[in-house]
């Protein structure tokens, strides 16, 4: 049977590194809470551009490692909590950015599902190539979180950085490899607990909105970590179960970087040992939407991937969202 695959990935990070002595300098927190509280050492903060930026540059890594001639992609979902502008979708600047005018049938839109963003959009791809209505989906996961943080609330500060990372979906013949379940669901109950409280249509912006800094991301932490922790490792667990997976079997865990603790507790209770578990949160803080696809760009330059390999990507996010989606490497 063909199935939908990662055909090729790219990624950008800016290049101005923010380690945790920075946040110590003005703000009451220390790197020993930081690292024990959430495995992060350093993040890096784009200076300029906006979330289409970072994506087309990590476009550009995509296409110019993996030989790419873009004219075949005929979709673009932009996954991402921070787009340029509510609208236009930043798909539509992202395709305009990158010049993509040869293909007439190009379309694409943007996904905005918090932290689950990117395998929603995986999700969506895979089901767009395998019913033949596109082609070649390119699926950016991509967020300048620094746009949206509260840099005077140490709770918040601390734990978000910027990126982006994009994959090519497309329709392959080898059954060995490919996208090959998914879960996905939401919770709206979770709602409060994470969110943007103004600047959309229920609190449009305001002198008072902008004084009472309701602009920037705001999070009942601790509440949200009980739920992250389970959630993630019971939507692991069954995905593994459903596809007889034993831990011996999965090469990869390739969780949502949120929190080293959350991370490490998920890859426990499926009992995978931390070396088969990609992490970047340490030097990317939680770069939302790119994490997941970030980590599997960079373990290709690792050399860390290898063909048929079995791996797990598992999200949580704002709504709440989740998603955990198994499937086997493809690219050689
Ligand atoms: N430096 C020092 N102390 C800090 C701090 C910081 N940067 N941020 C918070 N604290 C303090 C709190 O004020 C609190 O102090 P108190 O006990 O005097 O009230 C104490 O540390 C513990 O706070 P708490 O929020 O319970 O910490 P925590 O262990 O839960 O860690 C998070 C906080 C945010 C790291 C953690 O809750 C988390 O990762 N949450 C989930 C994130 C997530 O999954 N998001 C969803 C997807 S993005």
């Amino acid at each position: 049977m063909a199935r939908a695959a990662i055909t090729a990935v790219g990624h950008y990070v800016p290049p101005d590194t923010y380690t945790n002595a920075h946040f110590e300098s003005y703000l009451d927190t220390s790197d020993e809470w930081i690292r024990t509280r959430t495995g992060i050492r350093e993040r890096h903060f784009a200076k300029e551009g906006a979330t289409s930026d970072l994506i087309v540059k990590a476009a550009h890594h995509c296409f110019d490692r993996h030989q790419v001639d873009p004219s075949k992609i005929d979709a673009i979902i932009v996954a991402t909590a921070t787009p340029d502008y509510l609208f236009p979708a930043t798909a539509c600047i992202v395709q305009d950015k990158l010049g993509l005018r040869d293909n007439p049938r190009l379309w694409g839109y943007d996904l905005l599902a918090a932290c689950s963003s990117f395998l929603f959009a995986l999700e969506t791809a895979r089901r767009l190539v395998e019913s033949g209505q596109s082609q070649c989906v390119m699926v950016c996961g991509g967020d300048k979180m620094s746009a949206i943080t509260d840099f005077d609330d140490r709770s918040t500060a601390v734990l978000f950085g910027d990126a982006a990372a994009v994959v090519l979906v497309e329709l392959v013949e080898d059954s060995e490899i490919g996208i090959i379940d998914s879960i996905v669901g939401i919770d709206g109950q979770g709602g409060p607990l994470l969110r943007l409280p103004a600047g959309g249509s229920a609190l449009p912006a305001t002198e008072e909105t902008v004084r009472r800094r309701l602009h920037f991301l705001q999070q009942e932490g601790r509440a949200v970590f009980r739920e992250a922790v389970v959630k993630m490792a019971d939507i692991t667990l069954e995905i593994m179960e459903r596809n007889n997976l034993k831990a011996e079997d999965v090469h990869w865990l390739v969780p949502h970087q949120a929190n080293l603790r959350i991370i490490t507790a998920t890859a426990e209770r499926a009992q995978l040992p931390m070396d088969k578990v990609m992490v970047n949160i340490d030097r990317y803080g939680n770069t939302t939407n790119a994490t997941i696809p970030l980590c599997l760009s960079e373990a290709i330059d690792e050399g860390k991937l290898h063909y048929g390999d079995n791996i797990i990507m598992t999200a949580f996010g704002a709504g709440f969202t989740w998603a955990s989606i198994y499937m086997r490497w493809g690219i050689r």
